[in-house]
């Protein structure tokens, strides 16, 4: 009989504490996810500091938990995998450095995960039969990645945005309406009421790579109209809006994908990332995959966002492939899909 590895898993690499426990990358046996948004809110963004300061707080808290809820002690576990890069510099170390200790006090293997990784990881759980080779679509708040999953441990990035991610164009424009932090999700519920057809924001045109992306200008464009019908003291069709730019953000998103899906002979796709809850997104991609006989995969709604168990899923393969870091792991802010610890 197979044996069974069981990780513990740790992230903290935004404003989501939380802590897991997996089977074999698939089977989730606890998660628990402590969300710092409301501490947050006020500021209109993560405020990094303080959300290093809340991770200090909650994260014993938090693996206590996941333990717990798993009925499991560090002595029936086999590693601990932690999301090392990339992310707040500060919001990992407390991640990272809670997972050397634990590491070197229960004698465990540590196993170090890339959070982009770890997203597309979320279709391992929702969907057992996925395997690689497919193309996936990583939308999140810091990154809009077309990525080439080759296996469960090589990736090779195709596609990238050049200024801003999908998840930060929905968040400011979201902001500039009056929705508050974080945006995306607000501003998907608002734009079911609008009319998608009312504005035609910009849809840049990226030289070089036909794959990368470039939500900066379309930013820039919302903003000003909303400051423009601010200043003439209009009234500003916030659900109008909304609807416009979750049509222009998808528009974008599913032109490149599909155009690189084609190119590479690609017909297994992927979502993966926050920006993945996205209904708009979410029901575009499955229509134009019906259409080309495509298979898609998309994490529930419930893996789309931050969490633990989605790193358990990537930790299992990461330890599988001999992925182990030594107890000088540092965190990295800013690290490619595509590197090593
Ligand atoms: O992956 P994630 O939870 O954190 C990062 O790794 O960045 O992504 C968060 C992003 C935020 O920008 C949030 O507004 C966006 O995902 N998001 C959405 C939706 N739900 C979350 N964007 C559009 N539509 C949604 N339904
Ligand atoms: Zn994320």
């Amino acid at each position: 009989m197979e044996k069974k590895i069981r990780l513990l898993a740790i992230e903290s690499s935004c404003d989501d504490t939380a802590a897991a426990v997996v089977e074999n990358g698939r089977t989730v046996l606890s998660s628990v996810v402590s969300s710092q948004i409301e501490r947050h809110v006020i500021f209109g963004g993560v405020v990094p500091e303080v959300a290093s300061r809340l991770h200090a707080e909650s994260i014993s808290h938090v693996v206590a938990q996941a333990l717990e809820q798993a009925q499991l002690s560090c002595s029936e576990l086999d590693g601990i995998a932690v999301t090392a890069a990339p992310g707040l510099i500060g919001s990992l170390l407390v991640g990272v450095g809670f997972a050397k200790g634990l590491s070197r006090s229960a004698g465990l293997p540590l196993v170090p995960v890339h959070h982009l990784r770890s997203h597309i990881a979320a279709n391992y759980i929702a969907h057992p039969d996925l395997e690689p080779p497919f193309l996936c679509l990583v939308v999140s708040g810091g990154h809009s990645h077309i990525v080439e999953v080759l296996d469960y441990t090589t990736l090779r990035v195709v596609g990238r945005t050049r200024d801003d991610a999908a998840g930060e164009a929905f968040d400011k424009t979201a902001r500039s309406i009056g929705l508050p932090y974080p945006g995306g999700v607000y501003l998907d519920k608002l734009a079911n009421d609008g009319d998608p057809k009312a504005y035609t924001f910009s849809k840049p045109q990226v030289s070089g790579c036909p794959y990368d992306f470039s939500f900066s200008g379309l930013k820039t464009n919302v903003i000003n109209t909303v400051h423009n019908m601010e200043q003439k003291g209009e009234p500003v069709p916030a659900a109008d809006i909304a609807a416009s730019v979750r049509r222009c953000v998808v528009d974008i998103l599913t032109r490149k994908f599909m155009l690189a899906a084609d190119d590479l002979g690609y017909r297994r796709l992927a979502l993966a990332g926050g920006v993945s809850a996205n209904s708009e997104l979410r029901s575009r991609m499955a229509a134009l995959c019906k259409k080309s006989g495509r298979e898609l995969f998309v994490p529930p709604l419930s893996l789309c966002g931050d969490n633990a168990a989605m790193v358990g899923a990537q930790g299992y393969y990461e330890f599988s492939a001999g992925r182990i870091a030594g107890l000088d792991l540092n965190a990295s802010a800013a690290m490619e899909i595509d590197a090593e610890f």
